[in-house]
């Protein structure tokens, strides 16, 4: 069985590249649902409907375990997939979210206002500040949605999206920390750090690798069942002309495939 990575684009292929460097021997099967991006001006029935397609084709691919990168999609669909879908379609398959180890990053530390910077759908289903305030109710939460910095990344245009950070950041200089709410931020990352030096910022690239790691050690009845051949597939469901010429500028070093339907 592989690991599966699921996102609505190419950006959470920063978060399975992270996720390889830590633990480079496993097997991966990475899908980004291009056809369908972006998830977070979708409503919640089309994002669910989406990740279930997408969670059904990386259960097709023999994923064992399949980490939803997309926070949009972990944010409406994962406790719908973990709940109802897997139990009764595929009870041996683990799928886990984004959120909760981003919170738990978060709140290492002693901070006591949070900012957090997201999709659409992201901010207006608040699990952000649900999932906080559930470890730490008194905490100030800062949540603003960023619609226009996934376009701009997937268009590989980062100097409109650099501009658009600049005062996005302006929102959040009063926070003690930032969480990059969105699996294409961590492209953004600097711009966030230079803006906003005193911020903390939660990337997630920057933890995901080691919060998998820990998962598999505390779950030895699933890691015993991942196939550790150093193979890795990356999977778009639309690879027109423009992601190519994205994916070649932004991820030189990876092969992309557009999956046969
Ligand atoms: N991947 C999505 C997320 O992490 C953002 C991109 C989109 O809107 O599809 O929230």
């Amino acid at each position: 069985m592989k690991i599966g990575v699921f996102d609505s684009g190419l950006g959470g292929l920063v978060i399975t590249k992270s996720l390889i460097h830590v633990m480079p021997e496993y097997d991966y099967v990475y899908y980004g649902d291009t056809a369908n991006l972006p998830y977070g001006e979708k409503s919640s029935a089309q994002i669910l409907s989406y990740t279930l397609e997408a969670i059904k084709y990386l259960i097709t691919q023999k994923c064992g375990i399949i980490i939803i990168a997309c926070n949009t999609a972990t944010s409406i669909a994962l406790r719908y997939i973990q709940q109802k879908f897997i139990p009764a379609y595929a009870p041996d398959v683990k799928v886990l979210g984004v959120v909760i180890p981003t919170v738990e990053e978060a709140l290492l530390g002693n901070a006591s206002k949070v900012g957090v910077i997201a999709t659409n759908a992201t901010v207006a289903s608040k699990i952000y500040t649900a999932e906080l305030h559930k470890i730490k109710p008194k905490l100030e939460i800062k949540e603003i949605a960023a619609p226009d910095l996934v376009p701009a990344i997937e268009n590989n245009d980062f100097e409109t999206a650099s501009t658009a950070v600049k005062e996005y950041a302006s929102h959040f200089v009063d926070m003690d920390s930032l969480i990059l709410g969105c699996t294409h931020y961590p492209l953004l990352k600097t711009y966030f750090r230079q803006a906003l030096p005193k911020v903390r910022i939660i990337s997630q690239d920057e933890f995901m690798g080691n919060k998998l790691k820990d998962y598999l050690n505390r779950h030895i009845e699933i890691d015993i069942c991942l196939s550790r051949n150093h193979n890795y597939k990356f999977l778009v469901s639309s690879l027109n002309e423009h992601y190519r010429d994205v994916a070649e500028k932004m991820f030189p070093d990876i092969s992309i495939c557009q999956v046969e339907n």
